[in-house]
């Protein structure tokens, strides 16, 4: 199977190379295939996502990316639109031994990936500016979708969609009543909604009232993170796009300049990723071997400075793969 792999920018790169370090290990029919695109890409070649990286993603059986830096809304977000990967699963699960606010976690929250205010349209005259937010019906139906199937495979027994339909009647508005026409075909599961808002209070101070979320492109974005955050940071924050046709992995995080080139990143994220592409191309038992021996080291307390620890990315990558 053919994987375009995109390290990109920061520690995108050294991330994937902890990634597929591991990978490695397991001795699979993999073929990676290196592309570039990111804020390097644009000072190289003029371009933040060359034609033939966007090609090369159309002909492979699942993308591996790391991170952008500035340009992410010319990559990551394009790659998102282009190859039509609508959902954007986020899990925040809290790993054994981690230390963090809420350790008993386990959200999965799945972002509508295609529109909303991350569409880029956006516009300038004078001294204003503005935006167009764009929500439909059938991308929102798609979502809801995919979240109570989704529930219904990792058997979840709630799906709470969040939105700001009080505010923002039209475009919030027809996306909850589509949340919960949809809810209706699936009386196993649980529905609930609530305010953008207040759900950010909720996840704060009792983030165990939530199992699977659906919500709208940007406030998946903001709540992902804030989820990240519970759980024990970015740098364990994994995820995936996941279309018709295609799938790119990509941690939640992004080039985190402020560390990048000092080789301590948090590789965890990206090899949690890697996993979720693993499942995808249903080498389950692999991803699942993985995952045991990430969380194993984890526990037995080798760590990255993120999780107080010491370990270097690649040594941490090594504790892994020896594990293997
Ligand atoms: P960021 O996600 O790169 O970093 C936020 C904070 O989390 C930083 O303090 C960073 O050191 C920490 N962090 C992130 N990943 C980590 C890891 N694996 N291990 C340890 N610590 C980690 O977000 P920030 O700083 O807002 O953006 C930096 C650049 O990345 C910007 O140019 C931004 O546009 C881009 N970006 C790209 C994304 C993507 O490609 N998907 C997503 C988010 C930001
Ligand atoms: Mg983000």
């Amino acid at each position: 199977m053919r994987i375009a792999v995109i390290p990109g920018d920061g520690i995108g790169k050294e991330v994937m190379e902890a990634a597929i370090f591991v990978m490695d290990r397991m001795n699979l029919p993999l073929k990676y295939e290196f592309y570039e695109a990111g804020d390097e890409c644009l000072k190289k070649y003029g371009k933040a996502l060359p034609d033939e990286t966007l090609e090369a993603c159309k002909k492979s059986d699942a993308v591996l990316f790391g991170a952008a830096g500035e340009t992410a809304a010319d990559v990551i977000v394009r790659l998102r639109q282009e190859l039509q990967t609508y959902a954007n699963v986020r899990p925040a699960r809290a790993l054994r031994g981690v230390n963090c606010l809420y350790p008993k976690t386990d959200i999965l929250i799945v972002r509508e990936n295609t529109e909303c205010l991350y569409l880029g349209l956006e516009f300038q005259i004078g001294d204003v500016a503005e935006a167009i937010r764009v929500i439909s019906k059938k991308a929102s139906e798609r979502i809801a979708r995919f979240a109570f199937e989704l529930a219904k495979k990792e058997g979840r027994r709630k799906v709470t969609a969040l939105h700001k339909a009080n505010v923002m009647k039209k475009t919030c508005g027809l996306f909850r009543d589509v949340c919960k026409e949809v809810a209706k075909n699936y009386p196993e599961i649980e529905f609930n909604e609530y305010y953008i808002d207040a759900a950010c209070m909720y996840m704060v101070m009792d983030p165990y009232r939530f199992d699977v979320i659906v919500t709208t492109n940007m406030f998946g974005d903001i709540v992902s993170d804030l989820a990240a955050g519970l759980v024990g940071g970015l740098g364990l924050a994994p995820s995936a796009n996941i279309g018709d046709k295609y799938a790119i992995f990509e941690p939640v995080h992004g080039a985190a300049f402020d560390i990048a080139g000092k080789g301590i990143a948090n590789p965890t994220a990206m090899i949690l990723t890697a996993c979720m592409m693993l499942k995808h191309l249903k080498y389950l038992e692999e991803a699942k071997r993985i995952e045991k021996a990430l969380e194993d080291a984890i526990y037995e307390g080798y760590r990255t400075r993120d999780i107080g620890g010491n370990m270097k990315t690649m040594e941490f990558a090594r504790e892994v793969a020896r594990r293997l």
